[in-house]
């Protein structure tokens, strides 16, 4: 193998191997899915978890968990100025993780005080399309686990649990400066 020809392939190999790390990358950031949600037809939206920080909650009882809401470009825009209602094109996105203690943390604190986020439970998306979505106050809503749809039922309880905060375009979660 002459110099050129050797330069060539090592080329080939690396562009290769990056185009690897690309595809590899754009699958598993927010384990994007084609699988549609039922009523709404949303899929997951690709790149979600790279998005900015609402708010974050912690749920007792039964769903024990610790959340966190995410905004597009658009959702986030509307946030910071208190836009209502959100524009067509925002997406607010909640993940949610089991609420486990963290015996690391304990030891370093001297006692039980820690809790950190364990296994992710699921994660849902509003969609603001205010044509598209009339009929449920301009948002289509989805839930996802593990990367794959939850079932119709569980779809049909989002609207109408969202309902009380019509006031504030059906969305509980205020920006957290
Ligand atoms: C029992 C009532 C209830 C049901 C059912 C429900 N939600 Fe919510 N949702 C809430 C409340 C309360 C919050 C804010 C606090 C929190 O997350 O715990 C919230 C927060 C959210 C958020 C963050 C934006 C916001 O409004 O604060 C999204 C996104 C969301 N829910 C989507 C969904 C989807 C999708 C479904 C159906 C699969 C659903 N919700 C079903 C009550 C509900």
């Amino acid at each position: 193998m002459n110099g050129r020809s050797l330069m060539t392939s090592t080329l080939a190999v690396a562009a290769a191997a990056l185009a690897c790390v690309i595809a590899f990358t754009t699958a598993t950031a927010g384990h994007a899915s084609d699988e549609a949600a039922p009523i709404y037809g949303i899929t997951i939206p690709a790149g979600y978890r790279h998005w900015e920080l609402v708010s974050v909650a912690h749920e007792a009882a039964d769903f024990d968990d610790l959340r966190a809401m995410l905004g597009n470009a658009v959702a986030m825009k509307a946030f910071r100025s208190g836009t209502l209602p959100f524009p067509d094109g925002a997406i607010i996105a909640r993940l949610a993780w089991k609420y486990v203690p963290s015996a690391e943390n304990n030891k370093v604190f001297g006692r039980d005080q820690s809790f950190i986020a364990g296994a992710a439970t699921n994660v849902q998306f509003m969609v603001k399309d205010s044509k598209k979505y009339a009929a449920s106050g301009g948002w289509g809503y989805a839930e996802f686990i593990n990367g794959k749809p939850a079932a119709e039922a569980v779809h049909k309880t989002c609207f109408p649990c969202h309902e009380p905060a019509k006031d504030k375009d059906y969305v509980f979660t205020h920006y957290a400066p």
